[in-house]
């Protein structure tokens, strides 16, 4: 299954160079999603390592949406957002973390899921790991916890692994 879905993230794609700025290569899976057969085959894919050992699926804001919520549906499991600020009506908790230049912040509404539920998070791209271990500390200070991270793209010359210790992490293609 991840053989496919790595085939097809590999095929589809597109290498936009100078992007969002110039010496930046952007590597932009939206082609991945626009094709049916690869959307499925990347949302089992970054599932399969976990089914039957989780509760609930985050997508972090933006591009994780759409995975989690491909991922969920195919296991029949709920979508925890991890939102930007600003975005959440109800009681949040919010975690920052560091940006190329300052800082930004995630939240997630506690109330949304029991304790002790275990989440898989879900994201497009794991580059410095900021992303997700202020995702992963969110989901822990909630009372939940965080049973894995599943990620379609890997940058290896960012090193984001060790921005996340001890975490099992799943990458359909590292690059
Ligand atoms: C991108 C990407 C990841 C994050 C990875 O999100 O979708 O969430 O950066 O980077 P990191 O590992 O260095 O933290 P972005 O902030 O561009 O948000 P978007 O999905 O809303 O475009």
């Amino acid at each position: 299954m991840t053989d496919d879905a790595t085939r097809l993230i590999t095929e589809l794609t597109a290498i936009v160079e100078d992007f969002p700025k110039p010496g930046i290569t952007f590597r932009d899976l939206t082609p991945v999603f626009a094709d049916g057969p690869a959307l499925r085959a990347v949302a089992d894919a970054l599932v399969a390592p976990w089914v039957g050992k989780i509760d609930a699926i985050a997508g972090v804001e933006a591009r994780g949406f759409l995975l989690a919520a491909a991922a969920a549906y195919s296991v029949g499991l709920g979508v925890l957002v991890v939102r930007k600020p600003g975005k959440l009506p109800r009681e949040t908790i919010s975690e920052s973390y560091d940006l190329e230049y300052g800082s930004t912040s995630l939240e997630v509404q506690p109330a949304d899921f029991p304790a002790g539920t275990r989440v898989l998070v879900i994201d497009d791209i794991l580059a410095t790991g900021g992303t997700l271990a202020a995702s992963s500390r969110l989901i822990e200070r909630a009372g939940w916890q965080v049973a894995g991270i599943s990620v379609v793209l890997e940058l290896d010359a960012l090193n984001g692994r060790a921005a996340l210790p001890g975490r099992d992490i799943h990458s359909l293609q590292r690059v």
